[in-house]
């Protein structure tokens, strides 16, 4: 048996497409638990760049089984996008199923997701605005749309249209927005249904049939630790739980089939979106990383906010998904840049934090304490054994090893698919 989850051990964007993808091809599963097209993953192979929102990673390799499982939130017209991109690419897409349970993104969730967060002004969360909150809300709330029930053309017209008078209500009244038309909306996502229809499954049967018959699993996170719902920066989160806990309840398995959880981190922080950021760079440094990383959001094109690495973020990571071995990705983006240092606790009111505060007010207080470490200068992008890094480098990544009690299985030195060190 082999099920791996792998999640991002940061605030998402750490890389986790790439290292998906790699894992991938020694897969004969891949799935997706949670999010929603909030979600951006872009891999380059044979020379081509593929920009993924919803679809799994693994759907570049034919002979990979890809499920969306029914966790994730979908909005079909975006998948459709998606799916039709990949077949113009040469891909079939046979290979993906999407679960049943999974809830619908329909249009008054993007619109809500919109007005809210204008409602908001400046205490806004900084959402991706694909309806990915509301959704979930929607789900909580036991009024939300599954797959099945997409699939169902007048349960789906009763309840769509039940959804969109109270919803209506709320966009005109609550925040003075223009009303959706229920014929159009029904009409529109029923031809999604028809096109959507053949991968629909129970992808939760097809998952334990997989593990039963030992196939290698891959549980493909999408955003990072401290977007989780629960144990994020709430509430600057998204709506799911991007923790290793959230690809059981999101994929339909119990946690006694997942062999090990990796966590992708990348060599510095990055974030999207509003929230505390205790090592966040407002100086040439911090630009110097975003130029050089490209630090620009793959689904909405938002500059990255860059900071220094958080150890205090990777060893609540480590803890709280269990992780027993971290991908270091963008150790190539730290080259040149000078001396550099990690953060190793926090400073507040005189004393030393060693754990990830609940509370924001308390983060937003909380000061880094750094170890300097040397820099280097080498060009690392082809560097192909650890043996061959500069010192320094050698030493940064043993220096996190260090600090979170786990082994750093692999570094990545650029985007492409061979710009690995399997350490
Ligand atoms: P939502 O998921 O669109 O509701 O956005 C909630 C928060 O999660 C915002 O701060 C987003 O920028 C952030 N977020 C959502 N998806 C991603 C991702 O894939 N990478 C990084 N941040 C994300």
């Amino acid at each position: 048996m082999s099920a791996t989850v792998l999640i991002g051990a940061q605030w998402g964007d750490e890389g986790k497409g790439k290292v998906t993808d790699i894992l991938a091809q020694q897969s004969q599963v891949v799935v997706r638990s949670q999010g929603g097209n909030n979600a951006g993953h872009t891999i380059e192979a044979n020379g081509n760049v593929y920009k993924l929102h919803l679809l799994p990673s693994g759907i570049l390799n034919p002979q990979t089984l890809c499920i969306i499982g029914n966790g994730v939130v979908i909005d079909p017209k975006a998948l459709l996008v998606e799916i039709n991109k990949m077949k113009d690419s040469g891909f079939s897409v046979s290979n993906l199923k999407i679960d049943a349970r999974a809830h619908v993104i329909m249009p008054y969730h993007i619109q809500i997701d919109e007005l809210s967060e204008l409602q908001r002004g400046d205490s806004e969360i900084g959402t991706t605005k694909r309806g990915i909150g509301p959704c979930y809300a929607d789900k909580s709330q036991r009024c939300g749309i599954r797959m099945c029930d997409l699939l169902d053309g007048s349960l789906f017209e009763t309840k769509a249209r039940e959804n969109i008078s109270l919803k209506n209500k709320m966009i005109t009244h609550v925040y003075g927005g223009s009303p959706i038309d229920a014929d159009a909306v029904i009409a529109e996502y029923k031809s999604f249904a028809k096109e959507l229809a053949s991968y629909v499954d129970d992808t939760t049967v097809l998952l334990h049939e997989a593990i039963k018959a030992q196939k290698r699993v891959l549980f493909e996170g999408a955003q990072g630790t401290l977007l989780d719902i629960d144990l994020g920066t709430y509430p600057y989160v998204t709506s799911s739980h991007p923790t290793s806990g959230g690809a059981c309840v999101g994929a339909g398995i119990g946690p006694t089939y997942i062999d090990s959880c990796i966590g992708v981190a990348k060599a510095y922080t990055t974030r999207v979106g509003k929230g505390p950021f205790p090592t966040e760079l407002f100086d040439k440094t911090g630009e110097d990383i975003r130029q050089k990383g490209n630090e620009f959001g793959t689904t909405t094109g938002r500059p990255r906010r860059c900071g220094w690495l958080d150890a205090v973020i990777l060893k609540y990571s480590v803890r709280t998904s269990g992780l027993t071995k971290l991908t270091v990705n963008k150790l190539d983006t730290l080259s040149g840049v000078g001396d550099l240092k990690i953060c190793t606790a926090y400073e507040k009111d005189g004393k030393v934090i060693t754990e990830f505060p609940a509370s924001l007010s308390e983060l937003e207080q909380c000061a880094p304490i750094y170890e300097s470490m040397e820099g280097w200068d080498e060009d690392i992008t082809d560097v192909k054994s650890f043996a061959d890094l500069p010192v320094a480098a050698q030493r940064y990544i043993e220096k996190i090893e260090q600090l979170c009690c786990v082994p750093v299985w692999m570094v990545g030195v650029g985007p492409k698919r061979n710009q690995n060190i399997i350490k």
